[in-house]
């Protein structure tokens, strides 16, 4: 009787088990089901967006190799709207870049580095690559006057001011530009509503004083406004002397610094900034070199800093993760590449003239997949976009091993 009774438990056992465990998959298949659909969603918006005719009517020098353009539609037609954090795609022709083999246009994205309401022009700042023939391009020819097309503003990389009380705001190089936008916009909210009791603290790190753009601005924001703090960090200082007065931190910036410097802000008696920021409440946004970030968002998270807390833009793959290695690349039956020293599997194949769609370069649209049949890359940036068993992003990734890639 009692092995009966322990029979019909176990029995019971099992099939609720089961049931739970088909549950679980169903549940697992249909989530990555709904991702597949909205990644599809988000390819066809894509590809669907009309370009824009912008005319540059304005240009400044923000350092030696970064340069500001403010853009404008082409008969004053009314702006696209767009959120601080979004981007526009530039399109650039390639018969207009001497000594190019890539065929159609090429596309970069470059963040919106300002905002106000109602704006009647768009602002980028745009740093000049290393190798980056079409940065070099985009600074030798963006002069006032000149036409480009571009596609309308995107990206999910945004705040929504009211909902965050503390905003901590974390650029390196170039990354300052979506963060500048934002500044504006948590200025304007803020200063619009003298009881909301929110901060504002940007984290800006260079590699020296000379590459800093928008310091003075920056500056006399922190000035103006005591719910704004500008912390200043250089990785790579070039001369000790040059740099004997500056005020902010030598070295790399690190998840320990910042949220000391978060709490010194708190502590400190003298200072006319808002007290007790918990740390643990901010939001943090980020945009600089990958290395960085991941480093960071490590740190924040091992201080019991939420990962929801945490967002990030990427901007594309880093110069110093370039390897020496050669590999073979096999395309299709007939066509056979070199790999060596190139950035990416993407620009290695678009420099021998090999038309392949492409547009953010940081592992985002998914519009660069290709199919791998053989062979083993590395992929540089983590990315969300949907991908089929054997394909790969050439955005971000680098051969290992010789390749074969059906094309
Ligand atoms: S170009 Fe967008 S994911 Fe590669």
């Amino acid at each position: 009787m009692i092995s009966q009774v322990v029979l019909s438990l176990l029995l019971l056992i099992f099939t609720v088990g089961g049931i739970g465990i088909v549950l679980c998959q169903v549940n697992i298949a249909w989530q990555s089901w709904r991702g597949a659909q909205r990644n599809k969603q988000q390819l066809t918006a894509l590809s669907n967006a009309q370009p824009l005719s912008l005319k540059v009517i304005a240009r400044q020098e923000l350092t030696e190799r970064h340069f500001s353009v403010r853009l404008q539609r082409v008969n004053n037609k009314t702006l696209t709207h767009f959120l601080p954090g979004q981007y526009l795609t530039l399109m650039v022709e390639n018969q207009s870049m001497k000594g190019s083999l890539v065929k159609g246009v090429q596309k970069r994205c470059y963040s919106l580095a300002s905002w106000q309401e109602n704006t009647d022009s768009y602002e980028l700042a745009i740093q000049r690559e290393v190798n980056g023939q079409v940065s070099t391009w985009l600074h030798s020819n963006l002069q006032i006057g000149t036409i480009i097309k571009a596609l309308p503003p995107k990206g999910s990389f945004v705040i929504e001011p009211k909902q965050v009380r503390h905003i901590v705001l974390v650029a390196g190089g170039i990354g300052i530009t979506p963060l500048r936008a934002m500044v504006h916009q948590f200025i304007a909210e803020i200063a619009n509503d003298s009881s909301a009791k929110k901060t504002i603290s940007l984290f800006y790190s260079a590699k020296t004083a000379n590459e800093m753009c928008y310091f003075a601005e920056f500056t006399q924001l922190a000035q103006q406004y005591s719910f704004f703090t500008f912390y200043t960090f250089l990785s790579k200082p070039e001369n000790a002397n040059s740099e004997l007065n500056w005020q902010g931190t030598i070295g790399r910036i690190s998840a320990e610094q910042l949220t000391q410097k978060l709490e010194l802000a708190e502590n400190s008696h003298q200072s006319s900034k808002e007290k007790f920021i918990d740390k643990t409440t901010c939001h943090y946004y980020m945009c600089g070199p990958n290395a960085m970030m991941d480093d960071l968002k490590h740190g924040l998270i091992q201080q019991g800093i939420s990962e929801a807390n945490i967002n990030f833009e990427r901007f594309g793959v880093n110069i110093d993760t370039i390897g020496d290695e050669k590999f073979t690349i096999k395309l299709g039956e007939n066509v056979c590449i070199e790999f060596r020293k190139q950035r990416t599997l993407l620009d290695a194949i678009q420099e021998q003239g090999i038309e392949i769609e492409s547009e953010c370069r940081t592992g985002e649209c998914g519009q660069c997949k290709i199919k791998l049949q053989q062979g083993r890359v590395k992929q540089l940036i983590a990315s969300d976009a949907y991908l089929n068993d054997g394909e790969i992003l050439t955005c971000c990734s680098v051969p290992i091993s010789d390749l074969v890639i059906e094309i």
